[in-house]
């Protein structure tokens, strides 16, 4: 009898472990635990048999009663989640492993929108002999003003709303600024290449302390200077329809309008048509066009602070945001510059 009730209860537990339904469990909870059940058809065995043994047997019944009951219990549950959750409950995949399923792919970053930009930008200025330099964001007042003819106390550096550093000035190059623009890497390539011709890239970090929908405190600019004999405006204004063709493409505009830089003259202020109207006139442009930034014939005292005769040679000089310039490619719609450096990965995510 006791070999029986082991056979019994395997016998139960193995069919009700592979019960498909509802249905299928309850049949199987009749033929075990119902009134004429197996169970219960054992249970009237117990009768013939002696005291002591009724009670030994009769407590073993109880325990192969309780555990049918369990399995039972356990495997209904089953059923009724793997019904509300269809082939995908993790029970289901706990279960079966296909192996010929393939791998989940790790999540993989890319380069920011402003390094593919000094990318794109190094890339065709190259091309045409451009050399790309990086020269210090943190640097003297000589460089970043002084030797670009902006003498102290000039009103023109007013301009820029300088950050300086708390160290003490350099007797000769003076304080010690976070740079407000690439140009002051113009004396410092002059001094580095010596004799011209030069033709450099220079792409930095900048700081002003204006924030709003067009300027972040940080920002990046490239800056082009070209210098050998017999440069002229018609050198300048090729170099930047070059660029325009190949960064933005064949239905962008660019032009020129006169201004006023210390270190160029004469100087102009370079615009190129906002993407997002096309002249027409918008929130983000207001007017139809948007800066991409300064340019000019460098002054022959920059020049001479370089250590160049600017009676033998001449030069053109430019400085463009990096963000801004990017900003302005058809293809985008960046209505706002602050994005660039918001850390949104929904924004980042695009490009
Ligand atoms: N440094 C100027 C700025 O930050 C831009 C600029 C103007 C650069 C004229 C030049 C230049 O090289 O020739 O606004």
């Amino acid at each position: 009898m006791r070999e029986q009730l082991h056979n019994l209860k395997n016998e139960a537990l193995a069919l009700i472990q592979e019960a498909k339904d509802k249905k299928e469990l309850e049949t199987l909870r009749i033929a075990f635990l119902g009134r004429k059940g197996k169970v219960n058809q054992l249970l009237k065995r117990l009768v013939q048999l002696e005291e002591e043994e009724k009670v030994q047997f009769g407590q073993l019944i109880n325990e192969v009663k309780r555990a049918i009951q369990q399995t039972i219990k356990s495997k209904s549950s089953t059923i009724h989640a793997k019904g509300r959750a269809g082939t995908h409950h993790p029970s289901s995949i706990k279960d079966f492993f296909d192996p010929t399923l393939p791998g989940a792919k790790p999540s993989q970053g890319h380069l920011h929108l402003v390094t593919q930009a000094i990318e794109e930008i190094h890339r065709i200025f190259e091309k045409i002999g451009f050399v790309r330099v990086r020269y210090p964001e943190v640097d003297w007042d000589w460089y970043v003003f002084e030797s670009l003819n902006m003498p102290k106390g000039h009103p023109a550096r007013d301009e820029w709303e300088t950050i300086f550093i708390n160290q003490k000035p350099h007797p000769k190059m003076g304080k010690v600024v976070l740079t407000t623009h690439t140009s002051n890497g113009q004396v410092r390539e002059m001094e580095r290449v010596g004799q011209p011709p030069i033709k450099m890239i220079n792409i930095a970090k900048c700081y002003h302390r204006q924030q709003d929908i067009t300027h972040t405190i940080m920002f990046h600019q490239f800056e082009g200077l070209l210098i050998d004999k017999e440069i002229s405006i018609p050198h300048l204004k090729g170099v930047f329809d070059h660029f325009a063709q190949e960064f933005y493409g064949p239905e962008r505009k660019t032009r020129l309008r006169p201004f006023n830089f210390c270190f160029t003259e004469p100087s102009f202020e370079v615009d190129i048509n906002c993407p997002l109207c096309l002249g027409k006139g918008c929130r983000t442009c207001k007017g139809g066009w948007h800066e991409l930034g300064g340019a000019g014939m460098v002054h022959p005292n920059v020049l001479k602070a370089g250590g160049i005769n600017p009676k033998e040679y001449t030069g053109f000089a430019f400085g463009w945001g990096v963000e801004r310039t990017y900003m302005m490619k058809s293809s985008l719609k960046i209505e706002d510059l602050r994005l660039f450096y918001s850390n949104d990965l929904r924004f980042l995510k695009q490009f």
